[in-house]
C-alpha cells in the first residue's frame, strides 16, 4: 500500500468542481491584480481569527517580515522566538535588520516555553514571535501576561495553525485574535492551502493593519505616492479565488486530521519506543502535522519510506544551530529541549483524506518496526 505523506492530487479532484468554475470566471474577467477575491478571502480570514482586519500578502514569511518590517527594528534589537519552527520565522526576523533570540521549547507541545521568552527580555527587545507549531496554539495564557508586564508586541506565527484555537482564562480564542499581529501562510500543503505561494496578516489594531497596506504596496496608500519604502507583496487574485472557494471546507478538513490523529494516537499507545504527541488541555488542535518522539528515528523513518509509507522530520536541525547564525554564538546543548526534539520527532501522514485501510497499516508499520 502507498502512503504518501500529503495527497494534494486526492483533494484537488473532490474540489476542482468548485475551483474551476471560480478560476474560469477569474480569467474571464482577467483582473488579476486586487481582484476583489483578495478582499473577500481578507474579511473571512479576519472574521475567522475574530480580528478586524486581513492583509493578504505573497508568503507566510512576508506575513511575517511587514510587521517586523513595522517594527522599524534597529541594528541589535531584539525579538524573542522558537528555534524549533520553519526557518522563515527567524529569517524574517534578521530581514527586517532585527536579532533573533531564541529560547526553548516545552517539551510536550514543541512550543515556546513562556518562562523562557520572560528570562530572555533585556532593554533591547522589540517583540514576542511565538510559533503555534504543526497547528498547537502556544501559551498565549501565558505569553500575554509577559508581553503586558514588559511592554512588548506578541506577533504570532499562525503559519500552521489557521483556525486552531486554545482556552485563554477560560473564554475561546482563536489564533489571530490575542496578538497584535498573526501571520498565515497558504502554501500548498497547509491545512488551507493555495494553488502556489499566499499569505496574510490579520490584525485588530486600525494603525497596523493600515501601515501593512501600505508596506506591501510599495508603502503607499496611493498610488504613485510613497510615504514610505515597502516592496510588492500583494496576495495573487487567483490564489485568493481558489482560497476562498477551499476556505467553507476548511472546518471539516482540520476535524478529519483531528480524528486521524486520535486514531493514531489510540492506535500506537503501548509502544514503548513512541510518544505520542499529547494536545494540551484546552486546545482545539489542528494537525497540521501529526509527530511523534520515537527512539531509532532515523531508522524508522527509513523503514516507513522503504514501506511506501511517507514521513518527514520537521525539523532536523533548531535555527540556533544553523550555519547563517553561526554569528549568534549559539552552542549545542544551550536549548537541549529543542535540540532533542529535533533528534526524535518524525511526522505521519494526517491529510484528510486518508482511509482507515492506510492508517491501519501506518500503524501496523509502525508496530512491526519495533517488534
Ligand atoms: C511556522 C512557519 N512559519 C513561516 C512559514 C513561511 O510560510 P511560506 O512558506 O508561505 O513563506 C511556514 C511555512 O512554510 C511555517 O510553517
Amino acid at each position: 500500500m502507498n502512503v504518501p505523506l500529503l495527497d494534494l492530487a486526492a483533494q484537488y479532484r473532490s474540489l476542482k468542481d468548485e475551483v474551476l468554475p471560480a478560476l474560469q470566471a477569474l480569467f474571464e474577467s482577467q483582473v488579476f491584480i486586487m481582484g476583489p477575491a483578495v478582499a473577500q478571502l481578507e474579511a473571512k480570514v479576519a472574521e475567522l481569527s475574530r480580528a478586524r482586519h486581513g492583509v493578504g500578502c505573497a508568503s507566510g514569511t512576508d506575513a511575517l517580515l511587514l510587521p517586523l518590517n513595522a517594527l522599524d527594528l534597529k541594528p541589535g534589537d531584539e525579538v524573542i522566538t522558537s528555534p524549533f519552527t520553519f526557518f522563515a520565522t527567524a529569517g524574517a526576523i534578521h530581514n527586517a535588520g532585527g536579532t533573533p533570540v531564541f529560547v526553548d521549547i516545552d517539551a510536550a507541545s514543541f512550543n515556546i516555553d513562556p518562562a523562557a521568552v520572560e528570562a530572555a527580555i533585556t532593554p533591547r527587545t522589540r517583540a514576542i514571535l511565538p510559533v503555534h507549531l504543526y497547528g498547537q496554539m502556544a501559551a498565549m495564557e501565558r505569553l500575554l501576561p509577559v508581553a503586558k508586564r514588559h511592554g512588548l508586541p506578541v506577533l504570532e506565527d499562525a503559519c500552521q495553525a489557521i483556525g486552531a484555537r486554545r482556552r485563554v482564562d477560560g473564554t475561546w480564542r482563536m489564533a489571530g485574535e490575542l496578538g497584535w499581529v498573526t501571520a498565515y501562510s497558504f502554501f500548498p500543503s497547509k491545512n488551507l492551502g493555495g494553488w502556489g505561494d499566499g499569505g496574510m496578516m490579520v490584525t485588530s489594531d486600525d494603525q497596523t493593519a493600515e501601515r501593512l497596506r501600505r508596506l506591501r504596496l510599495h508603502g503607499g496608500a496611493k498610488q504613485y505616492h510613497h510615504d514610505e519604502v515597502g516592496t510588492n507583496s500583494r496576495l495573487d487574485t487567483l490564489q485568493a479565488t481558489v482560497l476562498l472557494a477551499k476556505l467553507p471546507h476548511l472546518a471539516a478538513w482540520s476535524a478529519k486530521r483531528r480524528e486521524h490523529a486520535a486514531y493514531y494516537t489510540k492506535a500506537l499507545a503501548g509502544l514503548a519506543a513512541v510518544r505520542t504527541p499529547p494536545v494540551e488541555a484546552g486546545n482545539e488542535h489542528i494537525f497540521h502535522q501529526y509527530t511523534l518522539r520515537v527512539e531509532r528515528r532515523d531508522e524508522l523513518q527509513a523503514h516507513l519510506k522503504a514501506k511506501q509509507i511517507g514521513c518527514a522530520v520537521y525539523y532536523p536541525i533548531p535555527l540556533h544551530l544553523q550555519h547563517c547564525f553561526a554569528h549568534l554564538g549559539y552552542k549545542a546543548g544551550r536549548l537541549p529541549v529543542s535540540e532533542q526534539a529535533a533528534h526524535e520527532v518524525l511526522s505521519l501522514p494526517v491529510y484528510p483524506e486518508l482511509t482507515d485501510d492506510q492508517l491501519d497499516y501506518v500503524c501496523e508499520t509502525i508496530r512491526g518496526f519495533y517488534r
